[in-house]
């Protein structure tokens, strides 16, 4: 079985006296359900601040970007290098990365290998458009991506990573994809792709989470869907309440 994985991209959000005041409120509340893997994912620079406030807990760091480079005249990037040791996982190719700044399956994919090559779990977001959405396109737009950025790692490798379906049209909008529409792509998609690509053994062990405008009130029936592994939460995740809630409800459909 699959431990869920519940995910806080806090995003452009937090400051360190901020990041440090919203870990401290949620601390308790995420350390005592223990079935549900707990990942939160600040900005770099409160990376350190946060990885000593959950120092001998559970809770698991992860970072929201990365360069696949290990070091050099990269202004402004950070390398899997300086992430090593720091956290554990590493949002790539969200879609507001997409979108902003312009990145590709191609350049996504560059990362995951980065990523994989030192030792750090990559949380791997795909998803369409609205306006792909609405021209029937979601199917061809999810398989191509899940193509584009696993290309070329072997079956092991495939098994490790995360996946994150997220909508853009759900992303920050409060309309959540129902969870019917996320199990029909996590699983009717993007676990079929996995399978047919490397077959269903790996396919069963790969991780995917749901995300876009996931709250307390959405995760138990999102969650409950077959195929829907976790869930990568942003707002909700910036209030310590819902957060927590969050990741215990999914404990209690876990347990
Ligand atoms: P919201 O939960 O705010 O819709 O954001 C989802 C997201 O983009 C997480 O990566």
């Amino acid at each position: 079985m699959r431990t869920p994985i519940i995910a806080g991209n806090w995003k452009m959000n937090m400051t360190i006296a901020e990041a440090e005041e919203l870990v401290k409120a949620m601390l308790d509340g995420l350390t005592a359900v223990k079935n549900v893997e707990k990942v939160l994912c600040p900005p770099f620079v409160d990376l350190d601040r946060v990885a000593s406030l959950i120092q001998g807990t559970d809770i698991k760091l992860g970072a929201q970007n990365m360069y696949w480079e290990e070091k050099g005249a990269f202004t402004g990037e950070i390398s899997p290098l300086m992430l090593k040791g720091l956290c554990q996982y590493v949002i790539l190719g969200h879609s507001e990365r997409r979108s902003y700044f312009g990145e590709t399956d191609e350049w996504v994919n560059r990362k995951v290998k980065a990523a994989l090559a030192h030792g750090l779990t990559p949380i791997i977001c795909v998803g369409e458009t609205e306006a792909q959405y609405d021209a029937g396109e979601t199917e061809s737009v999810v398989r191509g991506q899940v193509e584009g950025v696993l290309r070329g790692l072997t079956a092991e490798q495939v098994a490790r990573v995360v996946i994150a379906y997220e909508p853009v049209w759900a992303i920050g909008t409060g309309k959540a994809a129902t969870a019917e529409q996320a199990q029909q792509v996590i699983g009717g998609v993007v676990r079929a792709t996995i399978g047919r690509l490397y077959g269903q053994d790996v396919a069963e062990q790969v991780r995917i989470q749901y995300g876009g405008s996931t709250n307390s009130k959405n995760i138990r029936e999102i969650m409950s869907q077959p195929d829907v592994d976790g869930a990568l939460v942003g707002g909700a995740s910036l209030k310590a309440d819902e957060f927590t809630a969050m990741v215990r409800i999914t404990s209690e459909i876990y347990s």
